[in-house]
């Protein structure tokens, strides 16, 4: 059953603006003022996928909420509302990764929202995905060139390329990497060129033309069916499946951004990794698959527009609470300013660097080709190695970027915090045991 109901424990003028929101995106938000009336509704309604929590009003309230969310069998999501003061704590903590589950007052009803709709998608696709395998679905791709069928508990990554600016390398980081996680870390792809405008993947790798997710889903309208992106997507020579999902940026309708983030985040199920190149917005469409993304590579030239437009994109990053998923990758690292300034102004350190390569990526993209394939001895076709190897290490929580010198937490910050998180752990124990 898609859980598709969201239960609300926040004051009557808060529930209001959230509710408007989230109806806007299909979902029933339920107001519950105590533990008692959320206990009462989990029983009643089974489609509760997840809990919006004041972690300021009444914390030991709170807390009882959230044991009981995830009592017995039961493992529902929950968005805690918390003082940006206490956000900031956690963050001088080391605890920043907790971010997921948190909200910083003040929010915007409409940032909530795709919160709360990445999370439904995240948790709705866990049911697609187990049904999909006992369907054998795609089988084809599980089994294919790798020879493993990918293990239920594994899901892929998806890796958004983004920068604000145009002309940095967002296309040309994408393409190279998907290769080289294809070829030489014998990983299963999926390209997906998310660029209405001005995409162009798909000419990048000699492949001008393959069906759309437009033409698809187009063909799709009152057939009943909904084609997955695996199955519009094309192979490339390189074993790369390349997806575009428009070839004019007229007639995007059928583009619904909460269907397109649906059928990527599906994507996970059968593919290591999912790269996604954006075009430079912050348009709903970016914003939920922003939401989705477990890394956002921000590629930046070292050159003052660029880092301009970084650094907004890192405030912005901030407002929709996805600050630490961004990867700095600094493109043409050897040209301009030093690679310390740019990890300076970023505020942290750069994933990765990738050289300037003269017209190498211009000629394998003319023949319709990754560096890697093309050039596999060039030196820079080792940085996108290098890459390559830091987004699996990440993956694998072996690697986080250094951030820039940020004053240590003091003490006083430090205690209440760690206390905060040991009572919340404490009690959930303590009433699953
Ligand atoms: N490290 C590099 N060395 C040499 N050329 C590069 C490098 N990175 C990118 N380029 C070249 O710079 C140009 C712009 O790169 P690219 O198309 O990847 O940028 P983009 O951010 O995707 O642009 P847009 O916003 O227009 O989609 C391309 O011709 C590409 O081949
Ligand atoms: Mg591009």
């Amino acid at each position: 059953m898609p859980r598709s109901a969201v239960a609300i424990c926040l004051p009557s003028q808060e529930f209001l603006e959230v509710n408007a929101e989230l109806a806007e995106a299909g979902y029933e938000a339920i107001m519950v003022l105590d533990a008692g009336e959320l206990e009462t509704l989990l029983e009643s309604r089974p489609d509760v996928g997840l809990a919006i929590l004041d972690g300021e009003n009444d914390f030991d309230s709170t807390i009882e909420m959230y044991s009981l969310l995830h009592e017995g069998e039961r493992n529902i999501p929950s968005l805690m509302v918390v003082s940006s003061t206490a956000m900031d704590r956690l963050s001088l903590a080391g605890r920043a990764r907790v971010n997921g589950e948190f909200v910083t007052r003040p929010y915007s009803a409409a940032s909530l929202r795709w919160r709360v709709e990445a999370m439904l998608i995240r948790a709705e696709t866990m049911l697609i995905r187990s049904e999909a395998v006992l369907d054998g679905a795609r089988s084809d791709i599980l089994e294919g060139e790798v020879g493993v069928s990918p293990s239920p508990a594994n899901r892929g990554q998806i890796v958004v390329v983004f920068n604000p600016k145009g002309g940095v390398g967002k296309t040309t980081i994408a393409v190279n990497t998907a290769a080289m996680l294809q070829l030489r870390k014998r990983q299963r792809v999926l390209l997906i060129d998310c660029d209405t405008v001005t995409g162009h993947v798909v000419s990048s790798l000699g492949m001008d033309s393959i069906p759309t997710v437009v033409d698809v889903w187009e063909a799709d309208r009152g057939t009943g069916k909904s084609h997955s992106l695996a199955d519009i997507a094309s192979r490339h020579a390189s074993g790369v499946e390349v997806l575009t999902m428009s070839q004019s940026p007229l007639h995007t309708e059928v583009l619904e951004p909460k269907r397109v983030a649906q059928a990527v985040a599906a994507a996970r199920e059968l593919y290591d990794w999912v790269i996604v190149d954006m075009h430079p917005d912050y348009g709903p469409l970016n914003q939920g698959i922003f939401a989705l993304a477990d890394q956002i590579i921000v590629p930046v030239t070292p050159d003052v527009p660029t880092i301009r437009a970084a650094v907004q994109f890192r405030e912005v990053a901030v407002g929709l609470e996805i600050r630490e998923r961004l990867a700095l990758v600094v493109n043409r690292s050897n040209s301009g300013i030093s690679v310390g300034d740019v990890e300076r102004v970023m505020g942290f350190g750069a994933m990765a660097r990738v050289r300037s390569a003269g017209m190498l990526f211009v000629q394998a993209a003319n023949n319709g080709h990754a560096a890697v394939e093309e050039y596999p001895k060039a030196k820079v076709v080792g940085d996108i190695e290098n890459l390559a190897d830091r987004l699996i290490a990440a993956r694998d929580g072996e690697f986080r970027p250094a951030a820039s010198p940020v004053p240590r937490p003091s003490r006083f910050f430090v205690r209440p915090v760690r206390n905060l998180l040991g009572r919340f752990t404490a009690q959930a124990a303590g009433r699953s045991g």
